[in-house]
């Protein structure tokens, strides 16, 4: 049956391929998106990628009146508005808590006191929160290694240890039940956006669910925002002529997944009723180095560059993170269907229309930001 549906951040990159799922499968959508300049540049036109058959409102979730009539209309709300740099979010503590604390609190304020018809919410939330993935050690099993010291770091000592018998570790794919340890303010706040919709949805009895999206690649993730996107930044900078540049020695391991595999999941969410009050990690549960991602793009771009294994590292990054998707595959019938290696092929024929100059400098001046704030050693 048709739905009327709300897509808070439905203009960005995971909100456009979610709007144009929904609309393929008959419902009705409405965007309520603030084009965040970051993303949407100075223009703030709803950009041209937007399905043309949705209401767009171009309006902050933190305006509490025009959310408020938006969501008495709608049976389902998608909440994917957020600002989206984890480093950028230790400097600029305040826009990251208003836009993205604040505006998750407009919306669930308005759940929680004004007459409303929303059936289901559900919530973007995001791997970052887990920090550092689980891991096993040979002499303790299982264990939640700490964030590595800056004095570890600073030995160029990339590892991760056994917070007990300081033996080193092995990494195991991290699950739900994992506990949380945020490295960043943008990590923060999605915990905390995550935490206070299943609260509100508990108790006020609206079917609410969190989805802890991995690292999400795929056309249209914006290349204006500097601070997001590393499978973006290096075909940029690998169309361009430009080596990839690789914290660390580039054997960190990721989580890539698909925009559409996300969208699968975000469709599932609503569709299953036994989503209902749960948390399910997205992904792929297969790791990649950020080595094995740069030598992918370049093959594939320029394969006369070699990536530069800078030896430099981002204060409070983490080694590793890779889910587990058990959960989701088990409760909801989730499969991650899009091959990495395919994956980036599609995201590189996008790239090379869209991409501008502009962007490479930004990107730039993003790390030289971040190196100035010591955010980079
Ligand atoms: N891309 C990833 O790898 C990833 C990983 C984990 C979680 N997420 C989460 O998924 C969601 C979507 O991310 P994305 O990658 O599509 O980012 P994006 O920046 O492309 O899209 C976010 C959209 O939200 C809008 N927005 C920001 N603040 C807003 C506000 N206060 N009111 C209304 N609109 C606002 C922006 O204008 C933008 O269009 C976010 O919640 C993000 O935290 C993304
Ligand atoms: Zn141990």
């Amino acid at each position: 049956m048709s739905k009327n549906i709300l897509v808070t951040g439905g203009a960005g990159f995971i909100g456009s391929h979610l709007v144009d799922t929904l609309i393929e499968k008959g419902h009705e959508v409405t965007v309520l998106d603030s084009l965040d300049k970051q993303v949407h540049g100075n223009k703030q036109e709803p950009p041209l990628y937007l399905n043309k058959d949705i209401t767009f409102i171009h309006e902050s979730v933190e305006n509490y009146d025009i959310a408020k009539k938006l969501i008495q209309d709608h049976d389902v709300i998608y909440h994917l508005a957020s600002i989206v740099g984890v480093g950028q979010s230790m400097y600029e503590i305040e826009r990251y808590v208003k836009k993205n604390m604040h505006g998750t609190s407009v919306l669930l304020d308005i759940l929680a006191n004004c007459e409303h018809s929303t059936q289901k919410v559900i919530i973007a939330s995001s791997n970052t929160i887990y920090g550092e993935g689980s891991a096993k050690c040979n002499n303790c099993g299982i264990v939640k290694p700490d964030l590595r010291s800056e004095s570890q770091l600073s030995l160029k000592d990339w590892n991760i240890y056994c917070p007990k018998c300081k033996a080193p570790l092995k990494p195991i794919l991290t699950p739900e039940s994992r506990s949380f340890n945020s490295s960043s303010i943008y990590a923060l706040s999605k915990q905390v956006q995550e935490q206070m919709g299943l609260l509100i949805g508990k108790t006020y009895g609206i079917n609410t669910t969190a989805l802890r999206f991995f690292l999400v690649y795929g056309p249209r993730q914006a290349l204006s925002n500097p601070y997001t996107g590393v499978c973006s930044i290096f075909t940029n900078r690998a169309l361009k002529g430009e080596t990839p540049l690789i914290f660390e020695d580039g054997l960190q391991t990721r989580d890539f997944v698909n925009v559409k595999d996300v969208c699968q999941a975000l469709v599932l969410a609503m569709e299953k009723k036994n989503a209902e009050g749960e948390v399910f990690n997205v992904g792929t549960g297969c790791p990649t180095t950020i080595k094995q991602v740069a030598e992918i793009i370049l093959e594939k771009t320029n394969p006369n560059l070699k990536p530069i294994i800078t030896q430099k590292y981002r204060t409070g990054d983490i080694r590793h993170c890779v889910a587990d998707i058990s959960k989701i595959k088990n409760k909801l019938g989730y499969e991650p269907s899009v091959d990495f290696r395919e994956g980036i092929v599609q995201l590189i024929e996008w790239i090379k229309k869209e991409s501008s100059l502009e962007y490479c400098n930004n990107i730039n001046l993003a790390n030289e930001e971040l190196e100035k704030k010591g955010l980079i050693k």
